[in-house]
């Protein structure tokens, strides 16, 4: 089956999918954002299971049950921390999605979204990062991979506008 790669504008927590990803900081402990978001909708196991899994590095994933979220999985994802793009900041950015995907295949997702990692509190300018979030998707997607559905899932129309724009260019 062909995969279906697509962008809306969400809530992510409220997402019907089978995984959804986090974007969250080295402790995994939560925080503001999505972050904060993910942990009030999933409910407090989610933090206990979080506490288990020793942190994260920049460009890594971790999963977790999905608790009370409708998502049967949370993928924790730590973006990097804008520094004017210098400090090979795409480079982690790239490996957010990548190992996203990664970890997400291992447990039998099918469907997954993602949230614009990195562009909220870390800084990261917003059309250099969807840039990026789709050339790796599509890269990804171009090999063998189990999935069906992925999802860039924004929250603001104008990060909407941008997924629309380069979804649209098949080399975008
Ligand atoms: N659904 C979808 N997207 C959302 C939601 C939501 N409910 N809430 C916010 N966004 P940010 P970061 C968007 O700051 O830049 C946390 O405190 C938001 O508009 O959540 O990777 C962590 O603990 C933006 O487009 O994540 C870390 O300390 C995007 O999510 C730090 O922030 C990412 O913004 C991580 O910073």
């Amino acid at each position: 089956m062909p995969v279906h790669i697509d962008t809306l504008r969400a809530d992510i927590t409220t997402l019907p999918v089978d995984a959804i990803v986090n974007a969250a900081n080295r402790s995994l402990l939560g925080g503001g954002g999505v972050d904060g978001a993910i942990h009030r909708a999933a409910g407090f196991e989610l933090l206990e299971a979080c506490r288990k899994l020793g942190g994260c590095e920049p460009g890594d994933a971790k999963i977790t049950p999905g608790f009370l979220l409708k998502a049967r999985y949370v993928v924790h994802t730590v973006g990097p921390i804008w520094h004017g793009g210098t400090r090979g900041e795409a480079e982690v950015l790239a490996s957010c999605y990548w190992r996203c995907l990664e970890v997400a295949a291992e447990h039998g997702v099918r469907s997954i979204a993602f949230p614009c990692i990195s562009t909220g509190v870390y800084g990261y300018p917003p059309e250099l990062a969807a840039q990026v979030a789709v050339g790796t998707v599509r890269y990804a997607l171009s090999g063998e991979h189990p999935f069906e559905q992925v999802l860039f899932c924004c929250f603001s129309p104008a990060d909407l506008r941008l997924y629309e724009h380069l979804l649209a260019d098949p080399a975008g």
